[in-house]
Formats: C-alpha cells, structure tokens, sequence
C-alpha cells in the first residue's frame, strides 16, 4: 500500500509517497481501504510539528471507504461496511488502520467523497454552534473565513438556527461562496477593519458570539467584537497561534469568555459521536446542508493541496484520493 508521510517537520516538501506492507487490524482495530481522504488545516499543524507526533509523521485525520478486515474485539462494523471517520491520525493512504469505536456507517445513497468531505469539519460546526454556544433564532454571530471548510459550515448552521452572520473572506470570489454559505454581511477583513464594521452593523453592540479560527492575525480585534459578556471561540490558527496574553484583558473588554476547543472533547463518547455525524451526515442527505468540493487531487500529490491549503488559495473543501 502506499501512504504519505512528512519525514522530518517541515514545508510540504518533505512529504513522500511511501510504499509498506498492508498491516493487519489490532483486537479493537478496523483496516479500511480508502475511497476518498478529507484534507484539513490540522494536517498542516502535524506536517509542521506545531503539533507534536513521532517521525515520520504520518497525515490526515479524515476518509471514507470500505471495512476490508476488523479485529476480534470489534462489533461497531464489519467487513463490507461503507464507513468515514475523523480525528484518528493516517488517513493520506490506501488503507488506514481506525479504532472501530471512530468509525460510522454512511448512508447507502451517499458516494464516498461526500462522505469524505462531511465529518471532521460538519462536526466542528456542529459542536461550535450547538454546544459551545448553543446559536438560537435572533442571535449574532461572526464567522471567519466564511468560504473555507469549516467556516462556511459553521455559516450555513448558525442560519438553520436562525441566527444573523457576519462572515470574513478575503476576495470577492470568497465571497460569493460566502453568500452561498448563507453569510447575511461579507466583510472582507484584508481591505476594512472588522471590528469597526462589526460595531457599525450591530448598532455598536457587538456580537453574541465570535468564530475565530484565523488565530494569531485576529484575536484581538475578535474580542472587540463581542458584546459585553460575549464569547470568543478560538478554535483554529491558519494564520499562527495567538501569543500569551494577561487574562485581565477579558474583564475590561466586559467579562468576555474565551474558550479553545478541540474535535476530540466534543466526541469523547460514541454516543456523542453518532449524534454528531448523525445529524451532519443526515442533513447533507437531506439537502440541508451543503458541502463545497473546493478540489480533489491524487494522493501522490498531497503536497499540492498543502501548498493549495495554507496559500489561502481554497474555497471549501480538498479531497485527496487513492
Ligand atoms: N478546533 C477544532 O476542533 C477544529 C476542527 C476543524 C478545524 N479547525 C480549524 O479551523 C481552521 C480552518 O480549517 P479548514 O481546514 O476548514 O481550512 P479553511 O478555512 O478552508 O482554510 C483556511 C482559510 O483561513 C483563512 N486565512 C486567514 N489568514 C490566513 C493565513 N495567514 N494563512 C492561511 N489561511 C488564512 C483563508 O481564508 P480567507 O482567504 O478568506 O481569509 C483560508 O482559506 C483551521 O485553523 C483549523 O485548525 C479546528
């Protein structure tokens, strides 16, 4: 089988497309062979070492494709299954070894590349918009980077609850998929100051709640964004990580919350998982919910959607596929 790793932490040039053996499921392991591979911003973090694995690092935390063999100890699925998952690491490959207890079945009419494309970042709107703050009809939210994969999910859930969005983009082409999204205001944060247009558009308030996985290049002005007691949700860093700041911060700018949450927390149980992936993969099926294929490219050429990915060049989602 072949599979893509980053030798050593680093620039999209240290990935290799490397040939092993095809292994064998642990007792609680699945082996799937890969139909399509969801490409996200925390594979960048991984192939960079921002966030910490053993070398040669292997990519991807997202797929869809087919039970080929399970472990003893495995009732979750079985061989034949048509399955996705998100978060367990080394998806960039022809087969992948899952926990089965992160596996979820997809619907018979579903093809593999939505499928692909539905979970890690459906989740993350999911989780962002109905438990970290529960959006309800009347709310105001600001979303950043509207046109990517996970904000222009977070968009199109935060109008199902009936909330007004505000949505960042950088180009007009951006934003039009913005608009798509659902995004009742574009603005485009490279050319105007956000927070002054944030401030105009709520009368001065502020938002109930911000979006932000930009990270180091907005965080402030997020802050200043929000109505007093509102909530910040740094879930992300495409532009760097935010530096350390003094807490106090949050009082004078009026006892705001701030929270950085992680896929991981939001479903720390099967249960919680499958009502997550359940609902995204059911609202898909039901044309609720929209998924953008930004791009797809070969497996063997991961490092072009990298390259693609942090070059601010994507709307929506990249796929890549064996
Ligand atoms: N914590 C979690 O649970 C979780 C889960 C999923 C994703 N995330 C985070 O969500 C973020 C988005 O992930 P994604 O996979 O959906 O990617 P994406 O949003 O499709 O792509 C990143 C976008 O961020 C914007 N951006 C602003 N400044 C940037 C910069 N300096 N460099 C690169 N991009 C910049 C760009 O949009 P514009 O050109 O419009 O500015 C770019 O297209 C990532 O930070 C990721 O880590 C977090």
């Amino acid at each position: 089988m072949r599979s893509i790793l980053a030798m050593e932490p680093g620039g999209p040039e240290n990935l290799r497309l490397v040939e092993s053996a095809t292994p064998r499921p642990g007792p609680k392991q699945a082996l799937v062979r890969m139909a399509a591979i969801g490409v996200n911003f925390i594979d960048v973090y991984f192939r960079k070492g921002l966030y910490k694995a053993e070398v040669p690092i292997a990519l991807g935390s997202e797929g869809a494709g087919t039970v080929e063999s399970v472990g003893a100890e495995v009732s979750e699925v079985a061989p034949g299954d048509r399955v996705a998952y998100a978060m367990p690491r080394g998806s960039y490959a022809d087969y992948a070894l899952v926990p089965s207890a992160q596996l979820v079945k997809i619907p018979a009419d579903m093809d593999f590349r939505t499928a692909a494309a539905a979970l890690l970042q459906g989740m993350t709107a999911h989780y962002l918009t109905r438990s970290t703050y529960a959006l309800k009809s009347g709310d105001t939210c600001l979303v950043h980077a509207a046109a990517g994969g996970a904000g222009g999910l977070i968009a199109q859930m935060a109008k199902m609850s009936g909330a007004r969005v505000f949505g960042t983009v950088s180009t007009e082409e951006k934003a039009a998929v913005a608009r798509e999204n659902g995004v009742d205001e574009i603005i485009f944060y490279t050319r105007t100051d956000f927070e002054a247009e944030v401030k105009r558009l709520t009368g001065g308030r502020g938002v109930d709640v911000v979006y932000d996985s930009v990270g180091a290049t907005t965080f402030e002005k997020s802050l200043n964004s929000l109505r007093p007691r509102g909530l910040l949700a740094l879930f992300g860093q495409s532009s760097g990580p935010v530096p350390p700041f003094d807490p106090t911060i949050l009082n004078a700018k009026g006892s705001l919350f701030l929270t950085r949450p992680s896929l991981g927390h939001y479903v720390s149980t099967r249960e919680e998982l499958l009502w997550r992936a359940g609902e995204v993969l059911g609202w898909i099926a039901e044309g609720k919910l929209k998924l953008r294929i930004g791009r797809e490219y070969p497996l063997a050429e991961a490092a072009a959607a990298h390259r693609d990915l942090e070059g601010r060049r994507t709307a929506g989602k990249l796929l890549l596929i064996p």
